[in-house]
């Protein structure tokens, strides 16, 4: 059978533009799974078939940084992807600059917003050189390179250009491991909007991994300037708790998400104590607040 790498590749421009749209389409509507998984192995197409460096884990990488495989699974997440979207997608429109600080291998969002807001120009950061070159090669294939410049840079400190949306996906590990909470400032300083304004804290009676309804503990306002922790802790079931704080997986990062709240004065409002996970999970980073539509991510799909 034919790849989509294959037939994007023999593709014309407005082809390759259709097959964009028909692809962000389907991944707004959250229910098509199908159409994730295709961007995902065009990404991994593009990896193998241009001899882009790849590695599956962030051996010796920093924390915040993905390879291009790692950023190519982030696509199995379809409540995450489509949470994005959605928000790109409502806001006013742009006829300006539009920047992604943190593209990944997939350009995603650039994808996203280049398609949402046709008069745009994206401007894309990416800090892992081998993601940046999947990136662009994805952005090839889909006819949307003079749309959406991707540059291999830290968006922490290059000179951003004003723009009317500023978005970053920089919480997936954790809501200051990936140090999207200052991403997230860096571009409300140059953006008209910011996707994601807030992020949950979400907390459960139950290991997040079992699957548990998560609710809301907390609302970390992510434009402002001292990151404050807005909200309270709410009522799991078995009344008010401490936070447990665990990042992503149960992999021993929790005490150091906890460590650098405290940092950051991220605990006015609300206690934040380890405490195991088999009596109280939290977790902190995978649910954002988009506007009118909370995305949560259900915990199953991290743990392959
Ligand atoms: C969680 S991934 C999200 C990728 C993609 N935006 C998506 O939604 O699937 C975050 C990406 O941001 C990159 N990154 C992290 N910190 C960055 C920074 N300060 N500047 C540029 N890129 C950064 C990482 O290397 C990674 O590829």
């Amino acid at each position: 059978m034919t790849s989509l790498y294959e037939k994007l590749s023999r593709a014309g421009g407005p082809a390759r533009r259709a097959t964009a749209m028909t692809l962000i389409d389907g991944m707004r509507g959250r229910t098509d799974y199908g159409t994730n998984v295709a961007y995902m192995t065009l990404c991994e197409d593009v990896i193998a078939e241009r001899g882009i460096a790849n590695s599956a884990y962030e051996n010796g990488l920093p924390r915040w940084e993905f390879t291009a495989f790692s950023s190519a699974m982030l696509l199995r997440s379809v409540p995450r992807v489509s949470g994005f979207l959605n928000a790109i997608g409502r806001a006013p429109e742009s006829s300006g600059t539009i920047i992604d600080a943190g593209c990944g291998s997939t350009a995603i969002l650039s994808v996203g917003a280049a398609i949402m807001h046709p008069k745009s120009q994206v401007v894309a950061y990416e800090i892992n050189g081998p993601s940046a070159a999947c990136a662009r090669g994805v952005v090839e294939l889909l006819g949307l390179d003079d749309r959406i410049d991707i540059r291999v840079a830290d968006a922490l400190t290059a000179d951003l250009p004003q723009a009317d949306i500023g978005v970053t996906e920089t919480f997936c590990s954790g809501l200051t491991t990936e140090l999207g909470h200052k991403l997230t400032a860096a571009l409300a300083g140059v953006s008209r909007d910011v996707i994601p304004a807030t992020v949950m804290i979400s907390a459960t009676d139950e290991p997040p991994m079992s699957g548990a309804r998560w609710q809301h503990a907390a609302a970390v306002d992510l434009t402002r300037e001292n990151h404050m922790l807005t909200g309270h802790l709410l009522s799991t079931g078995n009344g008010s708790r401490d936070v447990s704080v665990y990042a992503s997986y149960y992999d021993g990062y929790g005490d150091e998400v906890i460590a650098q709240l405290r940092a950051n004065n991220l605990t006015n409002s609300v206690t934040i104590g380890s405490v195991p996970v088999a009596h109280a999970g939290v977790t902190i980073g995978f649910s954002y607040e988009m506007g009118a539509e909370l995305h949560e991510t259900p915990a199953s799909l991290w743990t392959e």
